[in-house]
């Protein structure tokens, strides 16, 4: 049986979910669980995942094993498997850098992160650490607006050969110098910014796209997205926010028929609630015209546990990453970055995101010498079915 070994930055909600789910599904048929874009891939199921090392800054997370500070708070997401048994594996102090927001200084312990007093790990040796754990695939969970942190971290991941899943927005894999890096060293890249299973993101670019069928004219749009999770209040600093709000508006904007202004398109996180917890609710609004100019709105209102929403995702990202490591493919995943994240490299519209994604898959027309030779997959959409 094959497996997988990951390193994850961020024990926070996302990761808590994902290593819950890793062994949700251990005992279950996959093929009839609930839940599930893909119960295989490549000869993967979504237990067929260990967590070899992981790092963070916070004091009640740190020093403990991996399934303990799962749970720790201000972890707040929703327990559907409680039973994790302990992994063996301790969450090590992290690099802070751009990390830690000052504002979250300012609420209380049980909503935010609280540092570890502990010596903080250079380059060198985060780099050994992967390489002892034999890890193959880190995934990048840190909070939006860790520009500095995530590139100390892909910079690691890239020395070590581990493939890199970059979850937030911090444009890495859509940046065409970091791309490069991972493609001249055929380490495989999946970003940037998960788009959740069924989330806003994928809903308001469903419905863009169904308006640009249906040929109604998009006029504006909103997406108000509150939540009461620590990812949501580390986005209270709105010089964090700069990232995120070009991911989204751009996941909307670029499968519109034509371009919205920026006064028209209004895209991202809204508010803090602490009580709502990792509860995300979205209220969606589209206004637009219909034959002969006749003016028609629409109003949606989608509520979603954030984290296990995202781990349904990340669960295929993890497995793709290590399908390209075994293929020998570098660079950027062209297919999954572009269905499975908000901003990747170039957008595809869903569907023919996810023809790429199925066809990268079954491997059934790669061309395997233009692989080699770029590092990078690029089967043009048109063939990809
Ligand atoms: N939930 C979703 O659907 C979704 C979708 C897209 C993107 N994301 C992004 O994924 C990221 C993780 O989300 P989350 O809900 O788990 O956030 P979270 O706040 O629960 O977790 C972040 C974790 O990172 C730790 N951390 C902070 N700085 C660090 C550093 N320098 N080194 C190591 N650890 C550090 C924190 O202590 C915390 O445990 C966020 O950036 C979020 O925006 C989530």
């Amino acid at each position: 049986m094959k497996r997988i070994k990951v390193a994850i930055a961020g024990i926070g909600n996302c990761a808590s979910s994902l290593i819950q789910g890793i062994h949700y599904y251990r005992n279950r048929d996959p093929q009839e669980a609930a839940g599930l874009m893909h119960p295989v891939i490549g000869g993967y199921g979504v237990s067929d995942i260990d967590i070899v090392a992981a790092w963070d800054i916070d004091a009640r997370k740190v020093g403990q094993d991996v399934a303990t500070a799962i749970f720790a708070p201000p972890n707040c997401t929703q327990v559907f498997c409680k039973d994790i048994p302990p992994t063996g594996v301790k969450v090590r102090m992290g690099r802070i850098l751009d990390g830690y927001s000052d504002h979250m200084a300012q609420h209380p312990q049980e909503h935010t992160f609280v540092l570890a007093d502990q010596p903080e790990p250079d380059k060198d040796t985060v780099v050994s650490l992967l390489k002892e754990s034999g890890a193959e695939v880190f995934m990048n969970y840190l909070p939006v607006g860790s520009e500095e942190a995530s590139r100390f971290y892909a910079e690691c991941a890239l020395e070590a050969g581990v493939a890199f899943v970059n979850n937030i927005p911090v444009f890495i894999a859509s940046d065409p110098q970091w791309a490069k890096r991972f493609a001249e060293k055929k380490v495989p890249i999946i970003g940037d910014d998960i788009k959740a299973q069924l989330g806003a993101t994928i809903t308001h670019r469903t419905l863009t796209d169904l308006f640009r069928k249906r040929g109604v004219k998009l006029e504006r749009t909103y997406q108000l997205n509150t939540g009461g999770n620590t990812d949501f209040l580390n986005m209270k600093n709105q010089d964090r926010l700069a990232s995120k709000k070009e991911s989204k508006t751009e996941a909307v904007q670029s499968v519109a028929a034509k371009r919205l202004d920026e006064a028209n398109i209004h895209v991202g996180p809204s508010d803090y609630i602490p009580w709502q917890k990792d509860n995300k609710v979205c209220f969606l609004r589209m206004e637009g015209k219909l034959f002969g100019d006749v003016p028609m709105n629409l109003e949606m209102r989608l509520s979603v546990e954030d984290s296990p929403n995202s781990a349904g995702v990340a669960i295929d990202s993890i497995r793709l990453a290590r399908l390209a490591l075994d293929r020998g493919i570098g660079g950027v995943l062209e297919g999954p970055s572009a269905y499975l994240c908000k901003h990747p490299m170039k957008q595809y519209p869903d569907d023919e995101a996810y023809r790429m994604t199925e066809a990268f898959i079954q491997d059934n027309r790669v061309d395997l010498d233009e692989v080699r030779h770029t590092g990078r997959w690029t089967r043009p959409a048109a063939e990809a079915v």
